[in-house]
């Protein structure tokens, strides 16, 4: 994980200097999260700490949310600290029409829709994981033989991403003497430090544990977010962090748009632009508006773009897949790379952009020779007509694929061993160019 020793003071050192850097600045950020009070008075409703967007969230007046939330990003978890109690039993509801009515289209279009994976841990160590789907839409996890004396931090994530479905986190029940307090800090919100990542399937871990013999159409059980590189970034640096990424999504098209079969209205939602997912508190929901305000990120890391060119010439069988667009025109996409990145610049002003370009080795068989070269070029373009475009305060961080085993990954995705590999890269680049 993260290098101990020499490069630590200088680090912190560095991060001191960008804080100070944004008080100053037009929309400071607001500062980390403020140390929990004391726990005195117990409550019987959890406290929940949110990292990642929820909906409805927690609100402008606490620093805490109640029950029930929306979990519908990847990477999104919910805290809750209690004692007194021996037992703890969590319900997730999961159910198609226990959705807000506009997610709910979205089944006509994805098979297996609702599906949820999650991951409990208390204190940090992960003690369980489950699933909703249609067949089995109510997630009922319990855990008993806790100490009574003591107070333990429940923390429960959602490991697979909005394209699969979401779930309401609905209750956390104690035994009857058992109560909640406020959640102790994790070490990400001490560290001050946060990350939005902006991405796709590449991001969100899309069949990171599964292998070559897995089948597309049951996805969600071979997607695990926590092991994707976004996730291991941050947890490298301790970072509070958001991960807005959505499979097959687009940064200048809509990559379902000839999907002809598909209700014309429901293409667009089937895979949103990143510039829409951006703006989201439910994932799922066009309408919905995250508030942008509350939570301000220090980097924004933006790895979008390569679905775009996914539709261009032969597919990775060697034949024109119809479902799909060739590669927009250069200026168009540069226009539409620019607006993305004013409108983040609008948002976190003080915030470094990374652009984040994927490994496409042509032998990983993520994209043909033909669209790893479009890709290549149009991000490198990007990069060039963002600058000239004043955006600055910017890097173009090329991954490297070199010695990743492509043999056994499932959908010609990267499998938790090249995430690993991946976030090593990043981290290592954002530890001695960013922060
Ligand atoms: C889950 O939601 C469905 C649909 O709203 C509802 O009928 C069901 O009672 C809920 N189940 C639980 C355990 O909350
Ligand atoms: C959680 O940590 C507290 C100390 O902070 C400890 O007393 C408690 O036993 C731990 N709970 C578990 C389940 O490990
Ligand atoms: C905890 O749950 C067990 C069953 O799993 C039950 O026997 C026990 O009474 C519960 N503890 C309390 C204090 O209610
Ligand atoms: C591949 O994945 C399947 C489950 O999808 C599993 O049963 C099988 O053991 C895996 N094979 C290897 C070699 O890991
Ligand atoms: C790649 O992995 C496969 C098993 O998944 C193994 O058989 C093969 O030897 C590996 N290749 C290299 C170059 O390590």
């Amino acid at each position: 994980m993260r290098r101990a020793g020499l490069r630590q003071p200088a680090l912190l050192l560095a991060f001191v200097v960008i804080a100070t850097a944004q008080t100053s600045d037009a929309v400071p950020a607001p500062p980390a999260r403020p140390p929990p009070p004391a726990p005195r008075a117990a409550s019987r409703q959890p406290l929940l700490q949110l990292q990642g967007r929820f909906s409805p969230g927690a609100g402008s007046n606490s620093p805490y949310a109640r029950l029930p939330q929306l979990m519908t990003w990847s990477a999104s978890a919910a805290t809750a600290t209690f004692m007194g109690s021996a037992n703890v039993t969590v319900t997730l509801n999961g159910s198609l029409l226990a959705l807000p009515a506009a997610d709910q289209p979205l089944a006509l279009v994805k098979g297996n829709f609702p599906s949820c994976a999650f991951q409990f841990s208390l204190n940090g160590t992960v003690v369980g994981t489950g699933s909703t789907s249609p067949s089995r839409p109510v997630l009922t996890w319990r855990m008993g033989g806790l100490s009574k004396s003591a107070a333990h931090t429940l923390t429960i994530t959602k490991t697979t991403e909005a394209k699969f479905g979401g779930a309401w986190l609905t209750a956390i029940k104690l035994d009857s003497g058992g109560g909640f307090l406020p959640p102790l800090a994790p070490p990400a919100a001490a560290s001050g430090r946060r990350l939005l990542f902006l991405g796709d399937s590449l991001s969100n871990g899309y069949g990171n544990i599964g292998n070559s013999t897995c089948s597309k159409a049951k996805n969600a059980e071979f997607e695990n977010s926590l092991l994707a590189w976004p996730s291991l970034v941050a947890a490298a640096l301790q970072a509070d962090y958001q991960l807005v990424a959505w499979s097959g999504g687009g940064l200048s098209i809509y990559t379902a748009a000839n999907r002809l079969e598909w209700p014309e209205e429901l293409r667009p939602r089937a895979n949103p632009k990143t510039a829409e997912l951006f703006q989201r508190a439910d994932a799922m929901d066009p309408a919905s508006l995250y508030d942008l305000r509350a939570w301000s990120p220090q980097v924004v890391l933006l790895a979008a773009g390569i679905n775009d060119v996914g539709g261009l010439s032969l597919d990775k069988w060697g034949q024109i897949d119809t479902g799909k667009q060739g590669a927009p025109a250069l200026e168009f996409w540069l226009e539409r790379y620019l607006a993305l990145a004013v409108q983040i610049r609008q948002a976190y002003p003080a915030a470094t952009l990374v652009h984040v370009v994927w490994p496409v080795e042509v032998l990983l068989g993520i994209r043909t020779a033909e669209q790893a070269a479009i890709y290549l070029q149009y991000m490198a373009a990007a990069y060039s007509y963002l600058e000239a475009a004043g955006i600055g305060n910017q890097h173009l961080l090329q991954v490297k694929g070199t010695g990743f085993n492509s043999s056994s990954w499932c959908g010609q995705h990267p499998d938790a061993a090249a995430h690993a590999q991946i976030a090593q890269q990043v981290t290592t680049f954002l530890d001695t160019v960013v922060l």
